[in-house]
């Protein structure tokens, strides 16, 4: 988090005394930051202020379009499916798993080609009369890939099919323009830019319709009950454009140029396709992620491995797999995030502590 966006976010901590929806002064004084934080992110997205609605982040926006579209349209007998991808975010994977099974919704899940970009028309081809929602990511969180998001809102608003675009892994790292998008839904995130943790926002088009899922107060009109997290949001607006992701690209590409020079068997996934410039995913055969990352860590490197705990097992990146690649490669796989703070010297020294730990490794395995 960029120490203007620390500030920021203490300062409105200290001024928001009141509570936004209280009528006293210091009440006064938080809405107005709140009204504030709502005028920027509007501004900053090409939306109307009154379309924003805050949320505890990505996996909340989520969740409310999903629950708020469907519990609205389960009365529709007509309306019997829903469309997504395999390589989505668990909080559109599994929110969808559970809604559609509450409430009778047929889930099509299309997967990725082996490339790892969804092709338009394998979803295109199967809206239709029945399709009750279509749900999609812009960004792919581990792979960077980039996903044909417009050309899906754009299929589906001729056809009158709600859109969900999960715009999470996009804000900052490439342009966007939701005016232009024109998507019922869009969720986001502050924490993925140098905001705070635990707040985001939905962007609801307008004469889009959502039925609250968080009841009480009838806060953010409506559409999400609670007091809202002024600080958060202002911590949110001050984080917008805060940091150049610019930059990344060349040290991500640097990175994998060093890494496959020395380590030749690595496979980097997306190096075809169009990525945001932040993100590396690669696996190291004959190497364990999970290995990999915890003697990374122990070297100081913070780096995710795509695997996810199910059922206490450990399972490979559902994303590779959609993408048709080999479990045990999958299991070898590494992300790694790069930030505008890090240079060319960053991404030789994990090389080389890759190299290191591979050496090491494969002595103590005797090979
Ligand atoms: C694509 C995508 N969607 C949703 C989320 C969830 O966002 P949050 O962490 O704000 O709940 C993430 C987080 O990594 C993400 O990458």
């Amino acid at each position: 988090m960029p120490e203007s966006v620390a500030l920021a976010t203490i300062e409105a901590s200290r001024k928001s005394l009141g509570n936004p929806s209280s009528m006293h002064w210091a009440g006064r004084e938080a809405r107005r930051l709140l009204d504030d934080a709502r005028d920027c992110l509007a501004d900053f997205l090409g939306v109307e202020p009154g379309s924003i609605v805050f949320t505890s982040g990505g996996s909340e926006s989520n969740n409310l379009a999903i629950a708020g579209h469907l519990l609205r349209v389960a009365k529709n007998a007509q309306k019997q499916k829903v469309i997504t991808t395999a390589i989505e975010h668990p909080s559109v994977l599994k929110t969808l798993e559970f809604w559609c099974d509450q409430l009778d919704f047929d889930l099509l899940t299309i997967s990725p080609r082996e490339n790892g970009v969804v092709d338009a028309s394998d979803i295109i081809r199967k809206l239709d009369d029945a399709t009750a929602m279509v749900c999609m990511m812009w960004a792919n969180n581990e792979t960077g890939i980039i996903q044909p998001a417009a050309e899906i809102v754009s299929a589906c608003r001729t056809r009158n099919i709600p859109v969900l675009i999960d715009a999470v892994q996009v804000l900052g790292k490439a342009p966007m323009d939701l005016a232009k998008l024109d998507a019922d839904f869009v969720s986001l995130s502050a924490h993925k830019i140098g905001g705070p943790k635990g707040v985001g926002c939905l962007v609801v088009r307008r004469g889009s319709t959502l039925l609250p899922w968080l009841l009480g107060g009838g806060q953010e009109r409506g559409r999400r009950s609670g007091t809202e997290n002024v600080a958060g949001a202002v911590g949110f607006a001050h984080a917008l454009g805060c940091k150049d992701f610019s930059q990344c690209v060349s040290v991500r590409d640097y990175f994998e140029s060093e890494l496959l020079k020395y380590m030749p068997d690595v496979t980097v996934y997306g190096q075809a396709v169009q990525r945001v410039g932040n993100t590396s995913m690669f696996a190291v055969p004959g190497m364990d992620g999970e290995t990999l990352l915890m003697q990374l860590d122990l070297a100081g490197f913070a780096v995710a491995s795509g695997s996810a705990c199910s059922s206490g097992k450990r399972e490979p990146s559902h994303v590779l797999q959609a993408m048709g690649v080999d479990v045990r490669l999958a299991r070898s796989s590494l992300r790694v995030s790069f930030g505008p703070e890090h240079q060319n010297v960053d991404a030789d020294a994990l090389v080389r502590e890759l190299l290191r730990i591979r050496m090491l490794l494969r002595k103590m395995a005797g090979l």
